[in-house]
């Protein structure tokens, strides 16, 4: 094919046969003696993201990892992402040394642990992490809790497909997000409005590797690109409004606000619309009954967070 060449599609080809943008994650675990762990990690990517009962995180490890077996036994991990800084992506390739056990690897670890806040039995946190993500491991899905720690050597079939041991080296892990926990200064952005200048530095791995190095860009400063909202037809939204539930009515004044909201949403949007309307006593959704209504999403959209 013009313009692009073949390359051959091999074990761990997201490092051998790509350029594949990834974080840089250390996780936490407890090792057998109690003393947190830190391996580093970059597979690892939100799973389930909403319409379930949880939200959860997918990790992708060797299953001889400490990291692997401290999850098959304790299950629960933190997730620490680390800024961009060459000293701590150094320590990040030196934590990532196979075969180190927990002792020899941690004697000397430069980065700050601290407890959690969730108790004893949980792995420490790193201080030096602009976010935590502190998990634990469903392992009820594909009844893996049947996995057991202690072959270091390899695992013999049958595997899983994806949550557990998922081939004679691998393991998958489905995540359970049970707190996300942010710096002041970045929470404070969410919170408020992000400008660029409070983006923390986020260093990107660059997936490629060699047996000599591993790859990582430096932070830059992001920029922002509008999202270009298409502006549905005001008749579109009257016509969905109406079809919605008979007992609550939108009128034509509230669905011209609602034009921007992309086709796609809509139904979701005025379903939703609607509940918040029949639980507060609304029956006619005017401009000022919507005006309720988003705060009312708002509020909820942040104690949820
Ligand atoms: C930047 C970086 C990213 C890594 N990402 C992964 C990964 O996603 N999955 C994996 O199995 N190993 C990954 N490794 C290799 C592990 O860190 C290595 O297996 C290490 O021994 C794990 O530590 P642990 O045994 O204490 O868990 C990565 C290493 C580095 C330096």
């Amino acid at each position: 094919m013009e313009g692009f060449e073949d390359l051959r599609i091999v074990d761990n080809f997201y490092q051998t046969s790509s350029f594949f943008p990834m974080p840089t994650i250390l996780i936490g675990t407890v090792s057998e003696s109690g003393e947190t762990n830190l391996g580093s990690y970059s597979l690892c990517f939100p799973y389930y993201i909403a319409g379930k009962d949880y939200y959860a995180m997918l990790l992708e490890c060797r299953n001889s990892s400490n990291t692997c077996q401290n999850i098959l036994r304790t299950k629960k991990c933190s997730l620490n992402f680390i800024p961009d800084s060459k000293k701590f992506f150094r320590e990040a390739v030196r934590l990532g040394f196979p075969g180190d056990t927990t002792e020899q690897k941690m004697k000397d670890c430069i980065f700050n642990l601290i407890p959690s806040p969730l108790g004893e039995g949980r792995p420490k946190l790193v201080d030096e992490a602009f976010q935590v993500f502190e998990c634990t491991w469903d392992d009820t899905l594909e009844d893996a809790y049947q996995d057991k720690p202690g072959s270091l050597e390899g695992y013999e079939p049958p595997y899983r497909n994806f949550n557990g041991i998922t081939s004679k080296f691998g393991a998958h892990f489905i995540l359970k997000v049970d707190k996300i926990r942010m710096k002041k200064k970045y929470y404070d952005a969410i919170i408020n409005g992000v400008k660029a200048s409070a983006f923390p530095a986020v260093p990107v791995d660059y997936g490629y590797r060699d047996s000599t190095n591993f790859w990582m860009s430096r932070f830059r400063r992001p920029f922002p690109e509008k999202i270009q909202a298409k502006e549905g037809d005001v008749s579109s939204v009257i016509y969905a409004a109406k079809r919605i539930d008979p007992d609550v009515v939108f009128t034509d004044e509230a669905c011209a606000r609602l034009t921007k909201i992309p086709r796609v949403f809509l139904k979701a949007a005025l379903t939703q619309m609607v509940e918040i309307a029949k639980s507060e006593g609304i029956s006619v959704i005017d401009p000022d009954a919507l005006n309720i209504i988003n705060d009312k999403r708002r509020s909820e959209k942040k104690m949820k967070k």
